[in-house]
């Protein structure tokens, strides 16, 4: 089953004259899908092998649930291995969709390395602008997966737009009938403000929806003082946390910066990623050091403090399949500002003062004028209109975003999975 060595060395030696493809699919990818394939074998070799509740399934009731490109070969193992030869008939596969802007493109001629019967290659053969001719291991596994699951219906309803589906749109839509978006849950041991752990120090407290106002006020305060900001109940303290890449729409804020240091607020980013925007990052906290705190890293628990402390979070991403920090924030009476794509749009009703609903404020497009127009409602409503601002916590905190939702509707695919045949 391995693959050998000498193959991969030839064929290495083959693209490196190829510059385009060597783009396209550089040695670090190669990599990991070799290690892609082999876990993908290996895991639909764990029912014949591995006791589970004190035997192997073998060729028993069974539904593999596949995470992204990464498992994308799993369905396909499972049919070209077992299914087509007449094993493992009551055995299924759902496919997990949480990012379709990384699928495992990689050369046609490199197809050989997936150890596939030949015509299994039609399965995975796409064609799109931007990679060319190229084998597609997402597009097989979501043509072989008895069931799709969307980490959103907003992201769903986009994969199948020629914008969002990132060359998949076709495949997407011709496989409509088997999907559905779900969002997902938060785990509320983790991310819960009457329990968190990282509240239990410095200052913080753990707090619940009766203890709101003292509990926030405590935590905000804790947090300018670990920050080193102005200690201030009245300040409007905005936090921003993501990865910092190009999905995260870290430079729409950087574009409405001078807009926002000319109000009156605090704004923490926490991020890691991309060099030159956590250089960017550093910066701002340099030229603005009494508003912004830029920090650059990976750490857990600012993360929570700053979901408990912060008054407004700001997700501008540029897409956003599901988003799990909107979610958080709301738990923790933080209000979100985001930009209304994918998960984001279907976790985040629109404030709307007229009729006293909606969990947040929103804007349709990725461009800094728009994040500056929905701040601008944002910050209005935290300093005139406080009942309003009051009410808006409250409904966040009032949501169910526990897995128990989530785990009802993923129970319906299942059955769907097993029991459509
Ligand atoms: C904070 O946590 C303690 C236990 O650690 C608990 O007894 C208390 O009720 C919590 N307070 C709030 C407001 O949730
Ligand atoms: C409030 O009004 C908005 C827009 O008019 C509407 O979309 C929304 O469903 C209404 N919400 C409630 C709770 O009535």
């Amino acid at each position: 089953m391995l693959i050998s060595m000498e193959l991969i060395l030839c064929s290495l030696t083959l693209l490196s004259s190829d510059t385009v493809r060597k783009t396209f699919m550089g040695a670090a990818d190669r990599e990991i899908m070799k290690r892609m394939i082999l876990f993908c074998k290996a895991a639909v070799e764990v029912p014949w092998h591995v006791p589970c509740g004190g035997v192997p399934y073998g060729d028993g009731n069974l539904v593999f649930i596949a995470n992204d490109w990464h498992t994308a070969l799993l369905p396909v193992y499972l049919k070209a291995y077992y299914r087509d030869h007449g094993l493992m008939q009551y055995t299924r596969s759902i496919m997990v969709i949480h990012n379709i802007a990384h699928q495992g493109r990689g050369p046609v001629d490199e197809f050989p390395f997936t150890e596939l019967p030949e015509h299994y290659l039609e399965h995975f053969r796409l064609y799109d602008p931007v990679g060319g001719e190229h084998a597609n291991y997402f597009a097989a596994g979501l043509k072989m997966a008895d069931q799709v699951v969307v980490v959103s219906p907003g992201y769903l309803w986009e994969l199948k737009t020629v914008e969002g589906g990132w060359g998949l749109h076709d495949i997407i839509r011709q496989n409509d009938w088997k999907t559905r978006g779900i969002v997902n849950g938060i785990d509320n041991m983790e991310w819960n403000p009457e329990v968190d752990a990282h509240l239990k120090s410095d200052g913080y407290t753990n707090f619940s929806l009766r203890t709101l106002d003292s509990g926030k006020r405590q935590c905000k305060e804790a947090l300018q003082r670990e920050l080193g900001l102005q200690v201030r109940a009245d300040v409007p303290l905005l936090g921003f946390i993501g990865r910092l890449d190009g999905q995260k729409g870290v430079e729409i804020i950087a574009d409405a910066m001078p807009w926002i240091v000319s109000q009156d607020v605090q704004l923490v980013m926490l991020g890691t990623g991309r060099h030159d925007l956590e250089s960017m990052l550093r910066h701002f906290e340099r030229e603005h050091h009494d508003k912004v705190r830029g920090w650059v890293g990976f750490s857990v628990r600012l993360a929570h403090r700053i979901t408990a402390g912060a008054d407004a979070l700001l997700m501008p991403s540029r897409f956003e399949p599901c988003g799990l920090n909107q979610l958080y924030a709301m738990a923790y009476g933080t209000v979100p500002v985001v930009h209304a794509v994918g998960g984001l749009r279907d976790t985040v009703p629109p404030f709307d003062p007229f009729n006293h609903s909606g969990l947040g404020w929103t804007f349709d497009r990725a461009e800094a004028h728009k994040l500056i127009e929905a701040l601008g409602h944002c910050l209005r409503t935290y300093r005139d209109f406080k009942e309003s601002w009051r009410a808006l916590q409250e409904r966040g905190m009032s949501q169910d975003f526990s897995w128990e939702h989530a785990a009802k509707l993923y129970e319906d695919v299942l059955v769907k999975a097993k029991y459509q045949w």
